[in-house]
């Protein structure tokens, strides 16, 4: 038997290309290779990357320079690069840097052990072809190593919105849902090697309408639906699901948030701005107001739901007074957690023809609106401590003895000394609130 080849793979931008990651080393496991943490040692080493802003794209030409001195010493070595920024200028990537072996885009993972053969008789490789057809279910072999305590699981890909900032409609295409069956099967083999929570995903993971099991039209069963199939799951214990787009909570979301044992108490619902008319230029078709509306109505339904959001601050024609519209938004909504960014130019997207913010005021705003959402972040966390909240644990910590894991609010929490072990989930009284995480001891 001949040694297996090994495969470096490094992943940029969201928790879909962690999941396609995980799927691309299992489709290359077909063709003979194991993954490796060591790029040294690689034989191919691939990028998946991340289109969203314009420093995420120019990443990777300078990661793909960096490259050079391992295909130097090892000339049999293929270099691939996967994802969206693959999709996006797949072409381009092939012309600017002839290292490249391999473009694939997101559509095409199923199709990398033919792609693989093609450059091992020393041709290039490209396919960014659309649309999709259900790309990982032609793996027929579902692995059995055992895993950690919690997964990703893609159960929707895609995005019809078309805001007027976002690159994810040209690179990850329309919406597409996976069948019910296929997720809850994958789901099983997640438990059976391990997993206790997962968290679906999709571009707009709340938009999913797959096919029942046994369905004919298909696009029968809602997000909601789906959550209910998986509670049913023994060994599984926690769903949680992102990233949702506040037009698609439908109301049997909203009351599984306070009907459904195993979904979590936690939300992540970009709003990416308060001010009414930079929504409406952003193409967003909801109002700061609707989507306040809409929070009350999920806070009554979990009135303890910890809320995570995206903001874009500077985008085209966002003054003083609009900005001021997303902090006052900020501070009447409270988030846990939330991610804000300066609004990067996309090329071909249609805010990019717009007049432009000057880069000072994005980085002031941007800093304005970080300390806003780090006050609440911490009043939020600290409010935690007295209070006994279950932790799922991952693994160990960096203290001797100490073990973390989260909460269900999502907090990263630790314990010392305790006896719990990876993938047990335990009664624990929060007792102090530190910069990014809490820590506690274990009821008995
Ligand atoms: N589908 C999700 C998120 C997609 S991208 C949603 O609709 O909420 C993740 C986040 O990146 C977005 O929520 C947005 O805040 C940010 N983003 C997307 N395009 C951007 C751009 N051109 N400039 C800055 N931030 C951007
Ligand atoms: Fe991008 Fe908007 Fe679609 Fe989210 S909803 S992926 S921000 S186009
Ligand atoms: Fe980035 Fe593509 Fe995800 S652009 S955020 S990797 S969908």
């Amino acid at each position: 038997m001949t040694d297996p080849k090994k495969l470096f793979i490094k992943t940029y931008g969201c928790q879909m290309n962690v999941y396609d990651s995980e799927r691309m080393v299992e489709a290359l496991g077909g063709a003979g290779y194991v993954e490796t943490q060591t790029p040294g040692d690689a034989d191919m080493i691939l990028l998946n990357t991340c289109h969203i802003r314009e420093k995420a794209a120019e990443k990777i030409y300078s990661e793909l320079g960096r490259l050079r001195p391992f295909k130097e010493a090892k000339p049999d070595l293929k270099i691939g690069v996967a994802g969206c920024v693959a999709q996006a200028e797949g072409e381009e990537i092939m012309r600017r840097q002839p290292l490249v072996d391999l473009v694939v885009g997101p559509q095409s993972y199923h199709r990398l052990p033919e792609m693989e053969a093609k450059t091992q008789k020393g041709d290039k490789a490209l396919d960014t072809d659309f649309p999709a057809d259900d790309k990982f279910d032609t793996l027929r072999n579902r692995p059995k190593a055992k895993r950690g305590p919690t997964a990703f699981l893609t159960v929707q890909e895609g995005c019809d919105k078309f805001c007027a900032f976002c690159v994810v409609p040209y690179t990850r295409g329309s919406e597409v849902s996976r069948p019910a069956d296929r997720i809850l099967e994958e789901a099983v083999n997640l438990v059976d090697r391990g997993v206790r929570e997962i968290t679906l995903l999709g571009q707009n993971v709340n938009a999913y309408h797959g096919a029942g099991p046994g369905s004919q039209g298909g696009g029968d069963w809602s997000l909601a639906r789906l959550i209910w199939a998986l509670n049913d799951i023994d060994g599984l214990e926690r769903i949680r699901f992102t990233t949702s787009h506040p037009n698609d909570m439908a109301d049997d979301l909203i009351e599984a948030h306070g009907t459904c044992a195993k979904l979590m108490p936690y939300l992540h619902l970009p709003v990416q701005s308060g001010s009414d008319k930079i929504l409406k230029r952003m193409n967003r078709s909801h109002t700061a107001q609707s989507y306040l509306r809409l929070l009350e109505r999920i806070r009554a339904a979990r009135p303890d739901i910890v809320l995570s959001g995206d903001f874009i601050v500077g985008f085209p024609e966002e003054t003083e007074e609009d900005f001021q519209a997303t902090l006052d938004l900020v501070e009447e909504v409270k988030y846990g957690y939330a991610y804000s960014f300066k609004y990067s130019t996309r090329p071909g997207t249609p805010a990019a023809e717009r007049a432009q913010v000057g880069e000072d005021v994005k980085s002031e705003r941007l800093q304005r609106l970080q300390t806003l959402i780090t006050r609440h972040q911490r009043d939020i966390q600290d409010a935690m401590v007295g209070r006994t909240v279950k932790v799922l644990f991952e693994k160990p910590g960096r203290e001797p003895g100490q073990m973390v894991g989260k909460s269900e609010y999502l907090h990263a929490v630790h314990v010392t000394d305790s006896g719990v072990v990876s993938g047990q989930i335990a009664d624990v009284e929060i007792t102090e609130s530190g910069t990014n995480s809490l820590g506690g001891r274990v009821i008995r």
